[in-house]
């Protein structure tokens, strides 16, 4: 018998996986398995049951890697499996982005007592015109499976694509429309890009990579966007960019004291995963290597 223990409460499609060998513990400490979503392990105590911790998702940040390659946690995580739905987010925030719709469904809330509502509306509406996405220049850092997907479907909304990517891997590169221009320096999507969004992981060498100095190469009245990890970028050199008018936009998917509420940000409570399909997928796709692990001692990555 092996006991897993859920840190978050994961999909319960995913978990009817588990065979009949796996028991669900409400004991950290007796679980030969952990599956978590995007708690953070950090301060938690690692306890000698422990040989496999499943995230279902994709990042890693909130598993203390070093601890677990210490004790020899093996640490899955599950790439790909919810890129749909990080996808679909993506592209409902370049839509917040560059059309108000967050502050004309504000005033209408603020209006709706009044009886003249429909009136008033034709006199509101210009102040929340926005733009298109069509012909506007898409900048995509990060060539995974998010990043792919964002390209091609930016690129049949008529947007001129670019991607860059320094370890795009062969999948990524045939996944991708062959219409995406490929830039080989991120500095080119800076100073040519209307709209630019981040699909990176969060490492040393990423870590509050859209920072002032980043910020100073985009073109003025550039939309940014994190969908992929807190701390990517430079949340206080971000607001300075908006305050400046550099920034029009920042869409982020990670509540930060710095941008939330702030004039010209979008800050999302981090959904981007949040989805039935992907939730079922990335549960299904942790508890399968969980299982194969525990049971048979093999470290599958799909
Ligand atoms: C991910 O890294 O894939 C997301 O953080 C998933 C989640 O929301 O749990």
């Amino acid at each position: 018998m092996f006991q897993y223990y859920c840190l978050n409460p994961i999909s319960k499609i995913g978990l009817e996986n588990f065979t009949e060998e796996f028991v669900n513990t409400h004991d950290v400490n007796e679980a030969q398995g952990i599956l978590v979503r995007s708690a953070a392990m950090h301060d938690m105590e690692l306890s000698e049951n422990l040989l496999a911790v499943a995230r279902a998702g994709a990042g890693v940040n909130n598993i203390p890697l070093d601890k677990c390659a210490e004790k020899g946690i093996v640490v899955f995580n599950t790439p790909g499996a919810n890129a749909n739905g990080v996808k679909e987010l993506v592209i409902a925030g370049m839509l917040l982005a560059s059309r108000d719709i967050v502050g004309g469904i504000n005033w209408v809330e603020s209006a709706k007592d009044n009886p003249d509502i429909a009136k008033a509306t034709e006199k509101e509406k210009k102040r929340f015109a926005g733009t298109e996405l069509q012909n506007k220049k898409l900048g995509i850092i990060g060539l995974g499976a998010i990043g792919v997907k964002v390209a091609n479907v930016a690129k049949y909304m008529g947007m001129e694509v670019y991607g860059y990517d320094p370890y795009v891997s062969v999948d990524a590169a045939w996944n991708l429309s062959r219409d995406v221009k490929h830039v080989l320096n991120v500095e080119e999507i800076y100073k040519s890009c209307d709209i630019i969004t981040i699909h990176v992981p969060l490492l040393d060498s990423t870590k509050g990579m859209i920072n002032k100095e980043a910020i100073s190469k985009m073109k003025d009245g550039v939309i940014l966007l994190n969908f992929a990890r807190d701390l990517l970028a430079n949340e206080e050199d971000v607001l300075e960019g908006i305050k400046e008018g550099k920034i029009r936009k920042y869409v982020s998917d990670f509540p930060n004291p710095v941008t939330a509420g702030q004039e010209g940000c979008v800050v999302i409570p981090h959904l981007g995963a949040s989805t039935e399909e992907s939730e079922d997928n990335c549960a299904k796709m942790a508890v399968k290597q969980m299982m194969n692990y525990l049971k048979n001692g093999n470290i599958i990555n799909s």
